[in-house]
């Protein structure tokens, strides 16, 4: 199997800086070493960049960067597509907001090949604002709605080509919902998880149902995997912390299931904050998950259809 690793130092989806330091943490972290000693062969295409652009505004005055976003996607969209038809790419950014280029790229790629992109989103936040419903005005708030193919980012970005299905996406891990999502999520009609049916249930049986619809369908996976989706306690190194996130344990439950079930065709690793870190633990934590993931495990388990 070839890994692909793509570097996407966006940071401008937020309004802190540092995320564009995330993908220099990854590779001092030893994500490279670490999938190559799992028998993979792994390929560093280095940092991509959007090519320069004019800043544009947008009628909704919060909205900020909306000129970079729009480069980004396009650029990224470009870049998915491309890796998605040669290997299992990993992009390491960079806030959110990559993930309108990365799915939407992937999405295009899974349906040239007869397949439907399938999206698990593991977030403490859905970013399912538009450019119009959102009040921060940071664009890492936006990109699964982009994905969607909703309405309210024309004429300032194309719609994705081949937009995302709501029943194929699962968010699990919500805790901070905004009002104007609240709404797109009850009439998108995707499927949310919030940590309450992770407390209630345990993230293995949520994933588990997902999964088993994901395999029936036939479909190509894409994982979106936000560092805020963990308990700041195990991962202080982002900028958006809330409480009372995924365990360690959940979390490597939830990759280990993952690699057990041979959906998965490719990876955001999000928001990952290196100035906001402590000794470099969330880097190193969040490429241990990547690398159980990828099919690092504790014994020789004979590899279940889940
Ligand atoms: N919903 C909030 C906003 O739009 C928070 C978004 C956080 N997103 C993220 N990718 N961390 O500002
Ligand atoms: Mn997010
Ligand atoms: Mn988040
Ligand atoms: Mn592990």
């Amino acid at each position: 199997k070839r890994c692909i690793l793509i570097g996407v130092p966006v940071q401008e989806g937020t309004s802190r800086l540092g995320c564009d330091m995330g993908p220099s943490a990854y590779r001092a972290a030893g994500l490279c070493g670490a999938l190559t000693a799992l028998g993979l062969v792994v390929e560093d295409r280095g940092n991509i960049a959007p090519p320069p652009g004019e800043a544009v505004a947008h009628p909704n005055p919060s909205v900020t960067n909306l000129s970079d976003f729009a480069r980004w996607t396009s650029a990224l969209s470009e870049a998915a597509y491309r890796a998605g038809g040669e290997g299992l790419p990993i992009f390491l950014g960079g806030d959110h907001s990559l993930s309108a280029g990365t799915i939407s790229g992937m999405s295009r790629r899974a349906a040239e090949e007869g397949s439907e992109l399938h999206v698990l989103w593991l977030d403490a936040h859905p970013d399912l604002h538009t450019l119009e419903t959102t009040t921060s005005g940071n664009l890492h708030g936006v990109p699964m709605a982009y994905a969607l193919g909703l309405k309210g980012f024309g004429p300032y970005l194309p719609p994705p080509v081949a937009p995302v299905k709501p029943r194929n996406v699962c968010t699990i891990g919500l805790r901070s919902v905004d009002p104007a999502e609240r709404r797109t999520i009850r009439e998108a009609g995707i499927t949310v998880h919030d940590m309450r049916a992770i407390d209630e249930f345990g993230i293995g049986i949520l994933l588990k149902a997902f999964l088993e619809r994901v395999a029936a369908a036939g479909g190509w996976l894409h994982v979106s995997l936000d560092v805020d989706f963990l308990d700041p306690g195990i991962a202080p190194g982002v900028g958006t912390t809330v409480p009372g996130g995924a365990t360690f344990r959940e979390a490597h439950l939830a990759m280990e299931m993952l690699h057990d079930s041979g959906l998965v065709r490719s990876l955001d690793l999000v928001e990952l904050n290196p100035f906001l870190d402590e000794r470099g633990r969330t880097a190193i934590l969040m490429t241990d998950l990547a690398a159980s993931l990828m099919g690092r495990s504790v014994l020789d388990r004979p590899t279940r259809s889940f």
